[in-house]
């Protein structure tokens, strides 16, 4: 297993691509910004996963700094939402890399209900019990939901194994994710303090 200060100064060393991030324009305000992108691509390179799950792929822009990392080595990316417009923005050149699961018939969010949130953790299950390298969260980030996620999915990684959660500095409404990143026992943990905060577990 990496150890946290060999891993922060490896960090320091990466030369991340430049995919744009919502402050750029180029995605809804929900995306992640350039620089939490940036970090996502930095710890793939780092952890080296093959198989990477994100859930919430939204416009796409956390899917491209992934996917970015995957198509330079050979690995995959599952991305999961349950609304059907998600991956707009995804760039054509990195979908090779990608296997993007939403619902197949027109479903905005304000129409989602319980049985099509069921049908997308079915697909998520599937995919985790065949293992995976790095798991990235940017759902619903409601406490009950990340935990949720978290439990179903680390069930099936390895210890030393990398979990990213999205906006652990953001106690906001509906924002509880911080509230699973404070509880977990893990190896080590790290914040990078970017606006809304990604937090970096090694299970
Ligand atoms: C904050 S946005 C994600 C932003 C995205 N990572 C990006 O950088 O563009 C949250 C997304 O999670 C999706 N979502 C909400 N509940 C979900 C669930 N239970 N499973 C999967 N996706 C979900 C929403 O539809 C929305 O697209």
């Amino acid at each position: 297993m990496i150890e946290k200060e060999r891993f922060l100064e490896m960090f320091l060393n990466v030369v991340p691509p430049d995919l744009g991030g919502y402050l750029e324009g180029n995605a809804g305000g929900s995306s992640i910004r350039k620089i939490e992108g940036q970090t996502l691509y930095k710890i793939c390179s780092i952890f080296q996963p093959k198989t990477i799950v994100e859930t919430g792929t939204h416009s796409g822009c956390s899917t491209n700094y992934l996917l970015k990392y995957a198509v330079e080595n050979r690995a995959t990316v599952y991305s999961f939402d349950v609304v059907s417009n998600a991956g707009a923005d995804i760039i054509k050149d990195l979908r090779s890399a990608l296997v993007l699961n939403k619902p197949k018939r027109k479903l905005w969010r304000k129409d989602v209900n319980l049985e099509d949130i069921k049908k997308t953790r079915d697909m998520f299950i599937e995919t985790a019990q065949r293992g995976i390298d790095l798991f990235f969260h940017d759902s619903d980030h409601r406490y009950k939901n990340v935990k949720w996620e978290f439990d179903n999915i680390t069930c099936f990684m390895g210890k030393g194994s990398p979990v990213i959660l999205h906006d652990v500095l953001n106690d906001t409404a509906n924002h509880e994710t911080h509230l699973l990143f404070k509880e977990v026992v893990c190896s080590w943990k790290h914040i990078f303090d970017t606006p809304s905060g990604l937090g970096l577990i090694v299970l």
